[in-house]
């Protein structure tokens, strides 16, 4: 069925579901069309506040394996498209899970938040908690939730943090839930920390490595053990003190992310010191004290997690006093690694671009997501619009999100567009669809300098047909 096909059908069987039993009437307080369902009135497992990528993920995933969930947006347009089967985020699977579990009556969408948090058993807060000018997490979305959840507080409930939040913000949102909630109202606050990938998301719901609880309440996690079901057995269960938990998600995160800045510094010195890193790393992967994930190296690390919370845990060392050394030289190491592919370019082309063509392969700043944040392309079309270069860039996804921040920039409709005519391609993202240019590239009337900073071509091959080639920590294969 053609995607186009698929979505009419799904509206439809959204809307006639929905038009059964629904209503909407506009709110009292302001002008947003508000979803008022007569579900509402019912109980509900979970409530989650927040339809980014941990809230939806996670209301899906629980709706998926039999709880009764509603998820919560202060965003009337978001809520609005997921109640038409359509998801505000590009997560592959997601819409599907949508379909099933909203056609199924596990799963509701609704910006009314005073009563499904009424209904609600177990309310999660998975709102975004970007970084703020200062470098700290920005927390006024968590503090806004926290109150409203107090405000609505009419029974005992388990209140669960998801968003990643730095140490001791579980005591502020206890505060702020008990200062406006009725007088004697019960709570159990839990830290809850997500650890899924974008783009693997569903995936990783469904198959965690290990489970994080932060409470000392044994009835709070006797609640969970029945919301979250066998996805609790299926791996081990860590239960452990509220700023245990917040502790573990920024060690989690700024332990990979130096990790990969490890690996990519060593790239670079494989590079000039004629060595293969993915030999060294391959042997590296053999060792279990070193594991063999996150060892890849590339154009830096990207994303809305990584750099934000790298930089999150910097300010939480300083405000205890600890001096941050390592993580301070993770941050400037990815920044240099992420105009790395540039330097590259200039050593094999020249300083100066005037009239040439370069091609940017991948906005996204992984493959299986549309989101650019932190994304290394973005650095590199940042040099790149200065200069007097024709920029051509290509995405499967991600090209309406880049056009929005860079409009000079000529968007391709495929990847044969993107490569013809081009002096200079560099790839940034490892989307699979680019491995195609090992059947693309030797049809090009001109032949195009190639920068594969995700290591996805075979550049040897590509340099027997007289490519020149680059790569990031194997450029020895190039030579
Ligand atoms: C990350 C964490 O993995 C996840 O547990 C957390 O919940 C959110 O942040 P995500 O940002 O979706 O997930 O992507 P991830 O796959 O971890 O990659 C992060 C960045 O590191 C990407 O830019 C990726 O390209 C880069 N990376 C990853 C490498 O450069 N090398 C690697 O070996 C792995």
């Amino acid at each position: 069925m053609n995607q186009y096909l698929k979505k009419s059908l799904l509206s439809f069987i959204i809307f006639t579901t929905f038009s059964y039993e629904s209503a909407y009437q506009l709110s009292d307080n302001n002008n947003n069309i508000e979803f008022v369902d007569k579900e509402l009135s019912k109980n509900y497992d979970v409530c989650v506040i927040g339809t980014g990528y941990v809230g939806l993920v996670l209301g899906s995933g629980l709706a998926e394996i039999g709880n009764k969930v509603i998820c919560l947006d202060i965003d009337s347009n978001k809520i609005d498209l997921l109640n038409n089967g359509v998801s505000p985020i590009f997560e592959p699977g997601i819409e599907d899970l949508i379909l099933k579990n909203t056609t199924s009556r596990n799963l509701y969408f609704s910006c009314n938040l005073a009563d499904s948090i009424k209904n609600s058993q177990v309310v999660v807060i998975a709102v975004g908690t970007p970084q703020g000018p200062d470098g700290k997490a920005d927390l006024s979305a968590i503090y806004s939730a926290a109150e409203t959840i107090g405000k609505n507080l009419n029974s005992y409930k388990v209140i669960c943090i998801k968003s990643t939040v730095p140490i001791g913000t579980w005591q502020k949102v206890t505060k702020i839930i008990r200062d406006s909630c009725p007088e004697n109202c019960d709570f159990d606050l839990v830290s809850l920390p997500e650890f899924l990938r974008e783009g693997t998301a569903i995936y990783d719901s469904f198959n965690p490595s290990y489970n994080v609880v932060g409470t000392n309440s044994e009835k709070a996690v006797n609640i969970l053990k029945s919301i979250f079901k066998d996805l609790f057995n299926k791996a081990p269960l860590l239960i452990v003190s509220n700023p245990t938990a917040e502790t573990i998600k920024y060690s989690i995160n700024s332990f990979l992310a130096t990790k990969i800045a490890f690996i990519n510094e060593l790239a670079n010195l494989c590079d000039n010191a004629g060595v293969d890193i993915s030999e060294v790393t391959k042997c590296m992967a053999l060792d279990h004290r070193i594991g063999k994930e996150y060892l890849k190296q590339g154009p830096g690390f990207g994303g809305s997690c990584f750099p934000k919370d790298v930089q999150a845990l910097i300010k939480i060392m300083e405000e205890y006093n600890v001096e941050p050394k390592i993580l301070k030289s993770v941050m400037d190491s990815n920044e240099y690694q992420k105009r790395i592919a540039l330097k590259k370019l200039y050593h094999l082309i020249g300083q100066d671009l005037k009239n040439k063509t370069i091609t940017i392969l991948g906005l996204a700043f992984k493959s299986g997501t549309n989101d650019i944040r932190n994304s290394p392309a973005k650095d590199i079309l940042e040099e790149l619009v200065k200069s007097e270069a024709n920029i051509k860039a290509y995405d499967p996804v991600a090209i309406p999100e880049m056009r929005r921040v860079f409009s000079k920039v000529n968007y391709c409709n495929s990847l044969e567009e993107a490569i013809s005519n081009s002096d200079a391609i560099i790839i940034v993202t490892e989307w699979k669809e680019f491995t195609e240019l090992h059947d693309l590239l030797p049809k090009l009337d001109k032949k195009p300098i190639i920068i594969d900073t995700k290591d996805i071509l075979n550049l040897e091959h590509l340099k027997e047909q007289g490519f020149i080639v680059d790569s990031i920590g194997r450029s020895c294969k190039c030579k």
